[in-house]
């Protein structure tokens, strides 16, 4: 077995700009609460306390204008910046003030943060997160004087000089608009500024309502969440399978599909557009919002349906070296996905570690605050391709584990989707076996978590061995009598029948032999991938304080079935927890807050990637790992 052979994250100059010291981290203490974060030397200190929960007066987002932002240095060294003098006497600067935005952490410090004027929102997102609200998206209400003939200011200098802390560019296409609205409205307006660009500006007070979608683009399937910006909070979630689907379950054959035929590509491309479009219609509807009101997108997913989204020829991802078009993409809007909302709108789009750690992962690791967190945590998104990442505040390592399809029950015989009439738990009781099917109806085949289920059960009752063998007939008739009908032939293999239908087998649900071969090569290649980052961080799995299971097939994995199994290290279960769409909730963070937008782009920067191909320690390592635990 041989690992795809995700490129090893170089640092290309399209990584994007973050804290220039790389990879070193000091240590940041906050008084009075004496929250301590490690950051990236470099990281500004409004940053490091933006990303940690710890609010800091600021109305210009952190862009050095407002000069509300004022910390004092208690301890460690931070240099007078060129704003600092004009938010502070000689005095107030020799005992330590700075402005927090300016102000870089290279050495350790400990950093006093006066009571807050203002109280900033905040909203709980991802694993538990708590994060202040600052998005890209600013509005301003704005009552301008008329020109006159001694007051002969551009209709954008009136504008941008109301804006006063801020200073955004603007395009072309908002001139051709500009002058029209002004006069129409009487110079009250409202304007919208997006990042650094003012991409609107409105007849009257609007500033009430700013929206934006944060989209997951899976390969199955794809979730829109529309959020209100002031609130912080989801008005619509709506997901819909990817209409991509009639081209291949997974990323491998859609990128074949386009390598075969020439117009693939823009087929591809279009279908994700219209999966997106008629999300983006569910959720206005649902929400009440016109599609004008949402000024900014924001879109994590793995880099073959980001290049594909884009109409970017995704044939390189599928061969060695195995190298993404690019880590970071340029400044991308809505419109380029298809997206019929305002027509300025900027998309976000999250910057991918490489082929097989894409921006779907850079979203999860966001979401959990994986590279923020003191205490050493495992994340896994199971599926085909198994994304893992081990980690704290001190180092995170990352590493991609080709699963198979196994866990999407793809090529198990009885195997199906998370849909009605799957299996999707079990348990073992006494001599009869206890199901829980989707839906409540009758089972008609099991899902990834129901194959786990029965597998993780059939171990432990002795009917598998610890090879992943079903036991004798004899063996089984005196160990569990009321089980071993269940365990039979279907012509030369042999199964064991989870459902009875009609008293046959073959029109039964069952699980075959070669599905639990399946199901042991996919655990062991996820088991050797974890294994290896423990190894490379020098730690014991013993010392992994949580393990998070993410995306759609781990969120339902059973915790005791994983551990069972060998899918995850031998912990106590309540360390053992579901995360969720992380990548979702990845999403929705970056749509929330600027400042841990940029958080994305250090991940970026800071998590190693472990090339599990080419290694030769990887194959004895995945041969120790096929056997169940005992
Ligand atoms: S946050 Fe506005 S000047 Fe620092």
């Amino acid at each position: 077995m041989s690992a795809p052979s995700p490129q090893r994250r170089g640092r290309d100059r399209d990584d994007a700009a973050a804290p220039e010291d790389g990879a070193q981290r000091v240590r940041l203490r906050f008084l009075p609460d004496g929250a301590e974060v490690r950051v990236p030397s470099g990281t500004p200190v409004f940053d490091a306390a933006s990303w940690n929960g710890i609010a800091i007066d600021s109305t210009c987002g952190g862009y050095g204008t407002c000069k509300k932002c004022k910390v004092r240095v208690i301890s460690g060294e931070v240099p007078v910046g060129a704003i600092d003098p004009r938010a502070f006497t000689s005095e107030e600067l020799r005992d330590g003030w700075r402005l927090a935005c300016r102000a870089n952490a290279r050495t350790d410090l400990v950093i006093e943060v006066p009571p807050l004027q203002t109280r900033p929102k905040a909203a709980l997102v991802g694993v538990g997160r708590h994060v202040i609200l600052r998005p890209s998206v600013q509005k301003r209400h704005l009552v301008l004087t008329e020109p006159t003939l001694e007051d002969q200011r551009s209709d954008l200098q009136r504008v941008l000089d109301g804006l006063e802390d801020l200073e955004p560019h603007t395009s072309i296409d908002l001139m051709r608009s500009l002058g029209g609205i002004l006069r129409a409205a009487n110079f009250d307006v409202t304007a919208v500024v997006c990042d650094q660009e003012l991409i609107d500006v409105e007849p009257g007070d609007t500033t009430a309502r700013r929206f934006a979608i944060a989209f997951d683009l899976g390969t199955t399937t794809v979730v829109a969440t529309l959020l209100d910006l002031d609130s912080g909070q989801p008005v619509a979630v709506r997901s819909m399978l990817n209409r991509q689907q009639p081209y291949g379950a997974d990323v491998i054959t859609r990128i074949s599909a386009t390598m075969m035929d020439d117009r693939a590509l823009s087929a591809l491309s279009e279908r994700a557009h219209e999966t997106v479009a008629e999300l983006v219609d569910e959720v206005c509807a649902e929400g009440a919002v016109d599609a004008r009101e949402i000024y900014e997108i924001t879109v994590c997913g793995n880099v073959t349906m980001m290049q594909l989204a884009l109409g970017i020829d995704p044939e390189p991802l599928s061969m060695a070296p195995f190298v993404v078009a690019t880590h970071t993409f340029p400044p991308v809007h809505a419109a380029d996905f298809g997206v019929i909302v305002h027509p300025r709108a900027p998309a976000f789009v999250f910057p991918s570690l490489g082929a097989y750690v894409g921006g779907d992962i850079v979203a999860g690791i966001l979401a959990t605050g994986l590279t923020r967190d003191r205490r050493l945590r495992l994340f896994i998104d199971v599926g085909t391709n198994s994304e893992i990442a081990l980690g704290s505040s001190e180092r995170v390592l990352a590493t991609a584990a080709p699963a198979g399809p196994a866990f999407e029950a793809a090529q198990i015989k009885c195997g199906m989707r998370a849909a009605e009439g799957a299996i999707e738990a079990l348990k073992i009781t006494g001599d009869d076996l206890e199901l829980e099917v989707i839906g409540d109806v009758e089972p008609v085949g099991m899902c990834g978590s129901g194959l786990v289920d029965a597998v993780a059960e059939l171990v432990q009752h002795g009917l598998l061995d610890h090879s992943g063998r079903f036991i004798p007939d004899e063996d089984a008739a005196v160990l569990h009598p009321g089980l071993a009908p269940r365990l039979t032939m279907i012509g030369k293999e042999r199964v064991f029948v989870l459902h009875w239908r009609d008293k046959d087998p073959e029109t039964s649900v069952y699980l075959s032999q070669r599905d639990v071969r399946e199901l042991q090569f996919a655990k062991a290649s996820i088991a050797t991938g974890w294994g290896i980052l423990v190894r490379e961080l020098g730690v014991e799995p013993g010392e992994i304080t949580q393990v998070l299971l993410a995306g759609s097939f781990g969120a339902y994995l059973t915790p005791l079935s994983a551990v069972r199994i060998g899918l995850v290290p031998k912990l106590a279960l309540p360390r053992i927890v579901s995360a969720g769409n992380v990548a979702g909730e990845g999403a929705k963070i970056a749509a929330l807050s600027l400042r841990e937008r940029a958080e994305a782009h250090s991940i970026l920067r800071e998590v190693e990637y472990i090339e599990l191909s080419g290694r030769a320690d990887f194959n004895d390592l995945f041969i120790d790992q096929l056997a169940f635990p005992g």
